[in-house]
């Protein structure tokens, strides 16, 4: 695991926006691992911005995004796809056909069961994810992989815990509108991406961070899992590090 440490959100956006940028340069057939949340907001400005001067910026990339709650419709504001609308494909050349978000509309387990697995399939049949950028739970969730996910899990519905509703609240109308549950990716599913890029701004994702850099493999901190995985890199600023981020320092890998 390769851990940056930056002095500001503003840079860790930077050094994200550069990984996806460079990834998509090396490789425009790119299938992407998308993340939703405030943390990579100011990740996908720098890349609509970028991609405003790039002729064909995603003419040829696929992307797929890690989570989705139940019982919300797209149009729903909250929902992720509307999220990724906003925040990304109406401002580039990202073809509908070529993005991948679960549909939590319909509310039926079998109905979810067979998304899932739809979804699932869909990631192999695009050849897998070769870069997936990842936001961090306050309690160490990734996607929506909630604390005690088994780390051979793969995408299905899950049950949200009341910490990350309300983590969340803010996207919603009121706090009792939060979903329940939700569609996300599995942990194995994450690690089947060739390479991962985690990212945690402020003071909130201190104690996630702290965890995740004492290196301890625990499905209780699912994001413990990425430790499995041969290429991770970790962008934090300095108010998630915490008193920590002298003894870590950009480059060194605890873990
Ligand atoms: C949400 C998302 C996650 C995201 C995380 C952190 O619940 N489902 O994929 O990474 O929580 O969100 P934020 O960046 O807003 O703190």
């Amino acid at each position: 695991m390769r851990w940056e440490i930056h002095d500001d959100y503003d840079e860790v956006c930077h050094r994200a926006a550069t990984h996806f940028l460079d990834a998509l340069d090396r490789n425009p057939r790119i299938v992407l691992g998308m993340p939703t949340g405030r943390t990579p907001l100011g990740m996908y400005q720098r890349v609509v911005s970028a991609c405003g001067v790039r002729p064909r910026c995603f003419a040829y990339a696929t992307t797929f995004n890690l989570d989705e709650y139940v019982g919300i419709t797209a149009d729903h504001p909250a929902s992720y796809r509307a999220y990724m609308e906003r925040h990304l494909v109406r401002h580039t050349d990202l073809a509908a056909p070529r993005i991948h978000v679960p549909d939590g509309s319909r509310t039926g387990d079998a109905e979810l069961a067979a998304e899932a697995a739809r979804y699932e399939a869909e990631i192999v049949a695009a050849g897998g994810l070769d870069l997936t950028f990842l936001g961090l739970g306050r309690n160490g969730h990734i996607a929506f992989n909630e604390p005690g996910t088994p780390f051979d899990s793969r995408t299905r519905v899950v049950g949200l815990t009341a910490s990350t509703r309300a983590a969340n609240a803010g996207d919603f109308a009121s706090p009792d509108e939060v979903p329940h549950r939700a569609l996300t990716v599995g942990i194995a599913t994450l690690l089947d991406s060739t390479c991962l890029v985690l990212l945690a701004s402020g003071e909130a994702k201190r104690d996630a961070v702290r965890r995740l850099q004492s290196g301890e493999i625990d499905p209780a901190f699912p994001a413990s899992a990425l430790h499995l995985h041969p290429d991770v890199t970790v962008l934090v600023d300095r108010a998630a590090a915490g008193s920590s981020a002298e003894a870590v320092g950009a480059g060194s890998a605890p873990g």
